[in-house]
């Protein structure tokens, strides 16, 4: 990297429990900042909101390394082709092949379905609280008729894994699998051995998958872009395990957390839970305020100047890494008053919760139908909503890509 004007701040574990805090104190040095990654990586972390968008849209920052390669045939290289990490002309190949089916008028077709999937959840839950109702026996501090779940384990995250193995015709059985390998590839600082036994098993996965579905092609994306990769010659094998590991991968690791932290928001703010509880209509301008407000992606994946760029009154040299901090975007006061506050009731266009520019978010249209269906679908299903654990004693993962609990314990009651 090229040598900056000022001391690269290491970011440590503290980093994965409040980036905010740390964002601010960068921010007040200038909007573009040196820092080192906690796995040891020295880039340039963009925490300013306007530096950030224009980052975003800025050809010059490639998604590809210059004189990088994967080693052929190795497990990286399977997984490496997708749209999030290729530039024009190829991006735009990749992403047209399956723009067609996350349009918001296609997504909205999924409604039903997605409510359905909301319901069961939501009795799965309120059936706890029933059989305690009953005399079952009690939880640690559950009453008659409460459930205490963790949040995240019954409901964020089954509902949009459930949704988006449907979509791409992926067993669903399979889920605790994808759990387990896609939070090792999205942590910062897994174990190099687990790392490698994770990526393989998942690429393996796919492979197996698709060698299946070519047999016996269904009515699913999956099978859709087979019939891409070996009637039109469209993709090559690589891109198309490429593309459904970032599918998969993309399609619940981030849902799950807009509406787990975003319910932790709302509990930490009564004010508004009691708020969008009064006013259901409040429902869409809610989502918005909480992606902003959560920022499931904590910093868009990585760039790389493909040549010296002025960004922030900062030089970048070729080849230096650069990490645009949407969370930090988000909670820029020079672009949202009292960023710090929670307000369903603001203005929140222009978040950056889903990035900006050409990798724009994909599946923006799903997050949003499943977030709102989620949370009304809550709200309405449970009259009381409360934490099950004191909110200082949550933990988050350790990552600096997704931001996300561990877990979200809570207590239900009709
Ligand atoms: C709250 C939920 C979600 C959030 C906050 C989110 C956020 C993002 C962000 C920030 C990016 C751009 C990253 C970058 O530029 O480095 C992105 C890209 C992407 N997202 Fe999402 N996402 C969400 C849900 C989904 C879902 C449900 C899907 C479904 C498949 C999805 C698929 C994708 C894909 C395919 C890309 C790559 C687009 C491209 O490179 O052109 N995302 N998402």
């Amino acid at each position: 990297m090229s040598a900056p004007h000022i001391a690269a701040e290491r970011l440590g574990a503290d980093y994965f429990q409040d980036p905010y805090s740390v964002h601010a104190r960068l921010r007040a040095k200038g909007p573009v900042t040196p820092v080192i990654m906690p796995g040891g990586v020295p880039v340039w972390l963009v925490t300013g909101y306007a530096e950030a968008r224009a980052a975003l849209a800025d050809p010059r920052l490639s998604k590809r390394m210059p004189g990088w390669h994967p080693e052929p045939d190795s497990i990286i290289a399977s997984m490496d082709l997708h749209m999030l990490n290729t530039d024009p002309p190829d991006h735009g190949r990749l992403r047209r092949l399956v723009n067609k089916a996350f349009t918001a008028r296609q997504v909205e077709r999924l409604r039903p379905r997605i409510t359905a999937i909301t319901a069961g959840l939501l009795d799965d839950m309120a059936d706890q609280g029933a059989q305690r109702g009953q005399g079952a026996q009690r939880g640690q501090g559950a009453q008659r008729g409460q459930s205490e779940v963790d949040l995240l384990a019954s409901f964020a995250f089954p509902l949009p894994i459930t949704v988006i193995c449907e979509l791409l015709g992926v067993p669903p059985a399979d889920r605790d699998d994808f759990r387990a390998w896609s939070a090792t590839i999205v942590s910062d600082i897994p174990a190099p051995e687990v790392f490698q036994a994770h990526a393989t098993a998942m690429a393996r996965y796919f492979m197996a998958l698709l060698a299946a579905k070519r047999q016996q092609p269904r009515d699913d994306l999956l099978s859709a872009l087979l019939a891409a990769r070996d009637d039109e010659d469209r993709l090559s094998e690589n891109e198309l395990v490429s593309m459904a590991f970032l599918l998969l991968v993309a399609g619940h690791e981030t849902t799950v957390n807009l509406i787990a932290s975003g319910m932790l928001a709302l509990l930490l703010n009564p004010a508004e839970l009691a708020r969008l509880r009064a006013d259901p209509s409040l429902t869409g301008s809610a989502v918005e305020e909480l992606l902003r407000y959560v920022n499931p992606v904590s910093n868009a994946t990585f760039r790389c100047a493909a040549e010296p760029l002025e960004l922030g009154g900062v030089r970048i040299g070729r080849g230096d890494p650069v990490l645009v901090s949407l969370s930090g975007a988000n909670r820029d006061p020079a672009r949202f008053g009292d960023p710090d506050r929670l307000d369903l009731g603001r203005d929140s266009s222009g978040q950056l919760a889903f990035g900006h520019g050409i990798h724009y978010c994909l599946g923006a249209p799903l997050a949003r139908l499943e977030a709102g269906i989620a949370v009304s679908g809550l709200l309405s299903r449970f009259g009381s909503i409360s934490l099950a654990v004191p909110a200082a004693s949550l933990r988050w993962r350790p990552s600096t890509l997704i931001h996300g609990l561990e877990a979200l314990p809570v207590r239900l009651a009709p």
